[in-house]
């Protein structure tokens, strides 16, 4: 055993001690169990990924069960597995020393499981090389009664010379089973979340972005893994999960030679060599999963319930529904123009207007996408009076005031540009390259987070009752290079790492001083959704496509991972359907407004003002209910999905005719309901009706929860009715 000076003592003893029993780790939620234990080298493995034991102490008889056990069985089950030693798969995690030498091996050191509350538990595995002081701790926390798991890792050394991480997975998973199917979603602009479903078969599947910013714009970090069969609503063994990290990312799947696959999922190696200094913690981005074995749903609901109760800014909180101004005026506007429409707002019955692009920029004034990003001072000629006069304006019409920024980004016109070039990302010896006529800036300077933080705070110093920020998003990272790094001698290859927790920093430090102001996180569509950003946000806005077909597609895939409270949908002129159908798509999610009332038809408007008035009456449920997604749009000619409440009193469906090409009578068959009590008695009744139509859903009938779900209802949906919302409510009997 060699003897390295730097160690200390210690960890020396406890890095090399031999251990004569294999060391069995259980992480384990209600109903799942991730099983580690040490081979013979002391390297620590993963021997199971399945249900959980009722008997903890049969876990550490698996490994008998599976005879994986030639040489390289150990290289593909390793629960990290490092680089340039005995491995020769992908590794998860590859480094150069202080000194120059590129081969890691990790022992395991000790483990111990703290736990939060009786929900909540961490595991924290140390493990170590033994011819380094080089550590890595795995953290593994779950959340038992959601079966979700959330698993990051921290690496550390404490060698002479700063080491060069080349590779730093997150997690590192291996599981059995025949075989496997994975859908990942793709997008553009306007078509975010296109699902695809594959069955892996031998080698690698990659799913990466190099985008810098807005990292769902193509690929997204979310994924379903299905095991045995293709991915089923109600059964089956699946995984939901995400990696929480908004830069760069890399999600490997390789079937291996035993048809077991493993799962390395991370930042994106790619252009990101991280320099750690000695007793520097790197922490990776969290993998974040739910685990079920019944099958989407369950697992969808599980992974929403985490979300709310745990994750998403304010999730059991309420949101403000609202009029924005961007489709009705793009950046043609002025003060009177604006305030104009509160009226309309307020007409509505929504709580908010919310103004959008192009209030800023003088010198260079923000009248289209091609000048004023930057410079974050009121356009006097469009405002005047400023932006605290409009929000005394729209108090006065008993609505709130909230304003969009872009904080991250500048125009090359603009005077933030010609004063500071140095905080601009790009090549200094190169053309620029603009996504909509913009370039990023350099997140990783301090200088640079100070401004961002400061259009955040001196518009909320100046106006304290501004009410919500819509952060926008809208470029990727062209010609990556950062002045800030060169001047401090650090690596190029920190960018896209820096880009990202500066960010973060410049977040936390907005929510430490305003810690409830709502936030949208918003990406020029869904180039942003993730669960870390959703610890600063109170939602996000999935698709600037608000065309309502399109819609029901798009936020049926959001929420296979994300809870309807924090999907802002906005009724606009997109689409070809009824301002009914819009409305009643919008209101699966928070409930928003892009168009100009006054021209609305008066049925319209009616129509609008009452279904603002219905969704102030199941927005909760909605909000904060158990979402069921009952009949899928993709293979069927119409969609339903449904929210129920806590206590299964009151629950809402939303229907839609998504088909049209044979034109289709009516839907045939029952819509079977899902979550109600089975024995308790339910009304159904329509609501959102428009002006002059009455229902052909007869209201007086009751039935019990076991009919609605066993042989279900008939929304009767047909080209007169393409849009169906049924409220189903539970009759007490009288007397009771
Ligand atoms: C992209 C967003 O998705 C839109 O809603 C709007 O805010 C524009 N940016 C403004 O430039």
């Amino acid at each position: 055993m060699k003897k390295n000076i730097a160690f200390g003592l210690l960890l020396m003893a406890l890095g090399n001690a031999v251990f004569s029993q294999p060391v069995t780790i259980p992480i384990v939620s209600q109903d799942q169990a991730i099983v580690l234990q040490t081979d013979k080298y002391q390297r620590l493995n993963t021997i199971y990924f399945g249900k959980a034991l009722r008997n903890e102490e049969e876990y550490a008889s698996i490994s008998q069960q599976f005879h994986f056990n030639d040489d390289n069985a150990g290289f593909y089950s390793n629960v990290y597995t490092p680089a340039g030693t005995w491995n020769l798969s992908e590794p998860a995690i590859q480094v150069t020393h202080g000194d120059g030498n590129k081969s890691l091996e990790l022992h395991y050191v000790s483990h111990e499981t703290k736990i939060i509350d009786p929900n909540i538990s961490i595991t924290r595995i140390l493990l170590k090389d033994p011819n380094y002081p080089f550590f890595v701790t795995l953290n593994y926390e779950v959340w038992k009664k959601e079966n979700v798991i959330s698993q990051w890792t921290e690496i550390k050394h404490m060698e002479k010379k700063p080491v060069m991480l080349e590779k730093y997975a997150s997690a590192n998973y291996y599981f059995t089973d025949k075989d496997f199917y994975l859908t990942s979603f793709q997008g553009v602009y306007a078509k975010e979340m296109q699902p695809a479903e594959t069955k892996l078969l031998q080698g690698m599947r990659s799913i990466d972005s190099k985008l810098g910013t807005r990292a769902m714009l193509l690929q997204s970090p979310n994924f379903i893994l299905s095991f045995g069969k293709t991915a089923s609503e109600n059964d089956g063994r699946v995984i939901l999960g995400q990696l929480a990290w908004s830069g760069n990312f890399k999600l490997d799947f390789e079937v291996d030679s035993y048809h077991n696959l493993r799962f390395i999922a991370g930042i994106n190696p790619y252009e990101s060599a991280y320099q750690l200094q000695p007793n520097q913690i790197f922490r990776t981005p969290e993998i974040i999963f739910a685990i079920s074995d019944h099958g989407t749903g369950e697992a969808s609901r599980n992974l929403q319930t985490w979300a709310r109760n745990y994750r998403v800014l304010d999730g059991k909180g309420e949101r403000l529904t609202l009029l924005n101004n961007w489709e009705s005026t793009y950046f043609d506007f002025d003060e009177h123009k604006l305030t104009s429409l509160f009226k309309g707002a307020k007409d509505l019955g929504v709580d908010m207007f919310l103004l959008d692009d192009g209030w800023f920029g003088n010198k260079h004034p923000r009248d289209g996408d091609t000048a004023g990003l930057g410079d974050w001072q009121e356009n006097v000629k469009k405002l005047p009076h400023g932006i605290g006069y409009l929000i005394k304006e729209a108090k006065k019409e008993g609505i709130k005031f909230g304003i969009w920024i872009e904080p991250e980004m500048v125009n090359p016109k603009s005077e933030l540009y010609e004063k500071h070039l140095d905080w601009v990302i790009r090549q200094p010896l190169r053309p620029e390259t603009y996504f909509r006529n913009q370039l990023v800036l350099d997140l990783s300077n301090p200088t640079v987070q100070d401004f961002v933080f400061g259009i955040v705070d001196s518009l909320f110093i100046k106006n304290p009752e501004l009410a919500f920020i819509k952060w926008d998003c809208n470029a990727v990272i062209y010609n990556a290079y950062s002045a800030y790094l060169n001047k401090m001698g650090l690596p190029q290859t920190h960018l896209y790492v820096d880009y990202v927790h500066g960010l973060y920093k410049v977040l936390s430090r907005i929510r430490e001083k305003y810690p409830k102001v709502p936030m949208m996180l918003c990406s020029g569509g869904g180039g942003r959704g993730d669960y870390e950003l959703l610890k600063y946000f109170t939602e996000l806005w999935p698709s600037d496509d608000t065309d309502p077909i399109e819609r029901v597609f798009i936020q049926w895939d959001y929420s296979y991972f994300f809870p309807s409270v924090v999907m802002d949908n906005h009724v606009t002129n997109w689409g070809k359907e009824s301002l009914k159908f819009k409305v009643d798509v919008a209101s699966m999610g928070k409930l928003g407004f892009d168009i100009v009332t006054s021209r609305l038809t008066a049925n319209d408007m009616l129509f609008a003002k009452q279904a603002v008035n219905n969704y102030q009456s199941f927005k909760d449920i909605v909000w904060h209910g158990d979402m069921y997604r009952l009949v899928n749009p993709y293979v069927n000619d119409f969609s339903s999905l449904m929210y129920v409440n806590a206590d299964k009193s009151k629950a809402i469906l939303f229907n839609y005719l998504i088909n049209y090409r044979q034109e289709m009578g009516t839907n045939e068959r029952p819509i079977i309901l899902n979550g109600l009590s089975p024995t308790k008695k339910y009304s159904v009744k329509e609501i959102n009706l428009y002006p002059g139509t009455t229902s052909t859903i007869p209201s007086d009938k009751i039935y019990t929860g076991e009919f609605l779900m066993k042989l279900g209802i008939n929304a009767d949906i047909n080209l007169g009715r393409t849009s169906v919302v049924l409220e189903i409510e539970e009759v007490i009997p009288k007397g009771l």
